[in-house]
């Protein structure tokens, strides 16, 4: 059990006044290549950190209700479980698209009391509502079991409760690494097929550096949905002219890519060539860290931000000056922006020891251009959703 975890027990017995019946840790994720690849059936790499989502619980005796607390927000939220709805942009619409996802797989809910802590920072882009995702959904299988055969399941059940209820049309990267998380270890996921590998990085010392330009990044607020439209688009009109079958845009090549640009229309035609080549950018991600060949992926992380910057659309000045600044740090595999972007942090691979080097170049240069010092957040790669009782 982790210290979220047992500061956790601590928070609910406060507020509750008695103490839970288990308490989950779910991660937060760091994209490592892949960016907007997987609502287009693509690959991602990713890890899972040492930061995450806590939530402990225990059955509620009376009607069937749910009471959540939030320790981030101070908030308690209380629904009842037979009718879940949405309320507002509220943080309990995860708790909630997680609850009502789980009914409808079948899972006998009773009334229940649960409390949530985070060592995440909120809206920086490392996937907290991933996080609070699967924690919900581990507590709930701790509480009442009923939990699937199949691990990607779990994941998927999450994703839905994200686009399904809270309303932002993500993929799947961010439930796959929080639940799939192995401690040193770098995730690959096959987006169309679901073929997935926890991948060692054959090596302890690398440490996970975000740095959080301090710009919320707001997913719910259509930016997201925009992109993905524009990427569907493409992929519509690759379908019409491409003799394959193109089901995603995965499914186009890069030379289709070059052989059939100018059909695309002009506003989409430089997200989908971010898409098509970060594809590929990822399966020689793959063999790099399989090989271990470190500088090769830095090389990629490097190529990955300069595709957000150029193509796709989706990077800002101050993610643009924070990877720019860490690039030649001594210990630095790479750097680039994580997620979704606009804003939201930048994710550093470095070698442990070069952290505070690190630091304090993009404080540095940050300061200088912003005038306000960045929050920079150094962290392992952790293991992923679980939970224990009590
Ligand atoms: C967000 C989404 C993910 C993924 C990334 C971009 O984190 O939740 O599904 O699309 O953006 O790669």
């Amino acid at each position: 059990m982790n210290a979220l975890q047992l500061s956790t027990i601590d928070a609910f017995r406060r507020v509750f006044g008695t103490t839970p019946a288990c308490v989950a840790f779910a991660p937060g994720r760091v994209e490592v290549l892949g960016n907007h690849t997987d609502y287009n059936g693509g690959c991602v790499l990713s890890v899972a950190l040492d930061l995450g989502v806590a939530a402990a619980a225990c059955l509620r005796p009376g009607p069937p209700r749910a009471e959540v607390w939030s320790e981030a927000f101070g908030e308690m939220a209380s629904f009842a479980l037979e009718d879940v709805r949405r309320e507002g942009r509220s943080w309990s619409n995860y708790p909630r698209g997680v609850v009502r996802e789980l009914e409808r797989s079948g899972v006998p809910l009773k009334g229940f009391r649960m409390l949530i802590a985070s060592s995440l920072p909120i809206g920086s882009g490392v996937s907290s509502s991933a996080a609070l995702e699967l924690a919900t959904a581990e507590a709930l299988y701790g509480l009442f079991g009923g939990r699937p055969a199949k691990p990607m399941d779990e994941a998927q059940l999450c994703q839905r409760a994200e686009a399904g209820f809270v309303g932002v049309p993500c993929g799947l990267l961010d439930q796959f690494s929080s639940l799939f998380g192995r401690k040193d270890h770098v995730l690959f996921l096959d987006c169309a097929t679901l073929r997935h590998m926890q991948v060692p990085l054959g090596r302890d010392d690398l440490r996970v550096v975000l740095c959080d330009t301090g710009e919320k990044h707001a997913l719910v607020d259509g930016k997201y949905a925009a992109l993905r439209a524009s990427c569907e688009r493409a992929r519509d009109r690759f379908a019409q002219v491409l003799s394959h079958e193109v089901r995603f845009l995965r499914d186009v090549s890069p030379p289709d890519f070059e052989a059939w640009a100018q059909e695309i229309d002009e506003g989409d035609r430089p997200r989908a060539e971010h898409v098509i080549r970060e594809n590929e950018r990822v399966i020689r991600g793959l063999a790099a860290v399989k090989s271990k060949v470190y500088d090769e992926l830095g090389r990629l992380m490097l190529a990955s931000h300069a595709s957000s910057r150029d193509l796709f659309g989706n990077s800002t000045e101050a993610l643009d000056l924070l990877v720019e600044a860490a690039a030649g740090t001594k210990g630095l595999v790479g750097a680039k922006l994580t997620g979704g972007g606009f804003g939201g942090s930048t994710v550093n691979l470095v070698e442990r020891g070069a952290e505070r080097e690190l630091t304090e170049r993009l404080a540095r240069r940050f300061e200088g251009r912003f005038g306000r010092r960045p929050k920079v957040l150094a962290t392992g790669i952790g293991d992923g959703a679980r939970v224990e009782s009590l």
